[in-house]
């Protein structure tokens, strides 16, 4: 560790003592002292006391503006008044029945007015409607395999878990990726069934057709790979996927439980000009409450009606979750607040590029919607192995120096990006772009002695 990326480990630590504390208690209880793997780090992960708007503060009292969001989850921002008003509006009348309502057809016909699909089916999380769209689409084609990209994240059931972070030499050729089992407890039988091909590749796409005609059920991704920062699709690509998979009888599926809600009023497929056969949404959809749907034809949901697929849960349209996604749908995710939002990621990216320019950093800046993420490479990435060169220490160095200046720049992780929400506001901004000022020449000095120390 180098002497400046450990001073703004020390300075974490003087601030956040009660964090510490916190963590030291669920260690004993809760594996990792976390409730999801992705919430653990080193030293120790800040905890939660509250959040308002766009900011939010730990137990030691440290405020913070959030670009963490719940992993992309609350474009709402904390609290939306919207959002809190139907919420409360529900509390009172029962929060649960198992039973149908009528908020089911107006969020149905919301999200297929936005979006290109016909019918609709909800959840609870992007774990399980990816699930069930894997599932929709193997019944549709009567195919058991499927096509997902290396590094991409579609939760975690068991097809989703394979190749998300492999490591050479398990990984193989970039030109023909192992399917690499994401950890213990996923059947070899699983990896036999979900082929790898490389983001941005489309040779590597059509080989694996090739090599198993008739036997692919769905191509799934991300439209942009938001697993390794910001991994944009290169002109053609989606529209590559679209092609072969039509030509190919397979399903084309959209993971947008990130892109869905952030990345435009109508997600990917209007940002893109490109339309699937399914789409996977979740996160910023339900405003701060667990909500997720998967939308396709009529032909695929027909599967559903015939009762020829089964899907189903208890939770499923929870009235408060519903409530939450109406209000979202309707008075947060509005052509209104995506133009807030773009005009305050312009200016955060164009802060962040001067600073760059300024310092000589070798880095860029990627964004699209509410989405970016300060990327530290010299050219731009294409792949999840081209993700995997990052320099991690310095990437720590600017995330905990960008926490000890009051920002959270994005989750802890270098494979996340920031969210700009509807309620982050210009005096956000220009305090996030300070403390980047703030940091960045230290930055710009270590990579420098950092790159000087590997060319000797
Ligand atoms: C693209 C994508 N798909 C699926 C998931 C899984 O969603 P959840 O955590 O709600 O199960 C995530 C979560 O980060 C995601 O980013």
């Amino acid at each position: 560790m180098y002497p400046e990326l450990q001073k703004e480990l020390d300075t974490f630590v003087k601030r956040t003592p009660k964090s510490a504390e916190a963590h030291k208690k669920n260690l004993k209880r809760i594996p990792l002292g976390v409730a999801s793997n992705y919430r653990a780090y080193e030293p120790y992960p800040i905890f939660v006391k509250e959040g308002q708007a766009s900011h939010f503060r730990d137990l030691d009292g440290n405020d913070y503006i959030d670009h963490n969001l719940c992993f992309g989850a609350l474009m709402a921002g904390h609290c939306h008044p919207a959002v809190m008003k139907a919420v409360e509006k529900r509390l009172t009348t029962g929060t649960m029945f198992g039973m149908p309502h009528d908020m089911e057809w107006e969020l149905a016909e919301e999200i297929c007015n936005r979006f290109p699909v016909e019918m609709v089916r909800f959840g609870n999380s992007g774990t399980e409607v990816t699930m069930h769209a894997v599932r929709m689409a193997r019944a549709f084609t009567g195919r058991d395999k499927i096509l997902k990209f290396e590094g991409a994240y579609h939760g975690l059931h068991d097809n989703a878990l394979v190749s998300v972070k492999p490591h050479a030499p398990d990984f193989g050729d970039i030109n023909a990726p192992t399917a690499v089992s994401a950890g213990l407890g996923v059947p070899k039988a699983t990896l036999d069934n979900v082929l790898i091909a490389t983001f941005n590749d489309l040779e590597t796409v059509e080989r694996r057709f090739h090599q198993h005609t008739g036997e692919i059920a769905a191509i799934i991704l991300e439209p942009i790979l938001m697993n390794v920062g910001v991994c944009m699709p290169q002109p053609g690509f989606l529209e590559g996927l679209r092609e072969i998979a039509t030509r190919n009888g397979a399903l084309l599926i959209f993971d947008e439980v990130k892109t869905g809600a952030k990345l435009g009023w109508g997600g990917a497929s209007e940002y893109f000009g490109v339309t699937p056969d399914m789409i996977c949404l979740a996160k910023s959809i339900g405003g701060g409450l667990p909500l997720a749907a998967f939308g396709t034809h009529k032909s695929v949901m027909d599967l559903i009606s015939q009762h020829k697929v089964f899907h189903g849960g208890t939770y499923n349209t929870n009235p408060v979750s519903m409530a939450a996604g109406l209000a979202t749908f309707r008075e947060v995710l509005t052509r209104e607040n995506y133009a807030h939002v773009e005009k305050l990621s312009k200016k955060l990216s164009d802060g962040y590029r001067e600073i760059i320019a300024k310092t000589g950093l070798q880095a860029y800046i990627v964004s699209a919607g509410a989405n970016g993420a300060l990327m530290l490479y010299a050219s731009e990435i294409r792949n999840y192995r081209d993700w995997l060169t990052i320099d991690t220490d310095l990437w720590r160095h600017y995330w905990f120096g960008m926490v000890n200046r009051g920002v959270m720049a994005q989750p802890y992780w270098w494979d996340e990006q920031w969210t700009i929400s509807v309620q982050h506001t210009e005096k956000d901004i220009d305090q996030h772009i300070a403390a980047f000022a703030d940091v960045a020449p230290a930055l710009a000095k270590a990579q420098q002695e950092r790159s000087a120390a590997v060319v000797s």
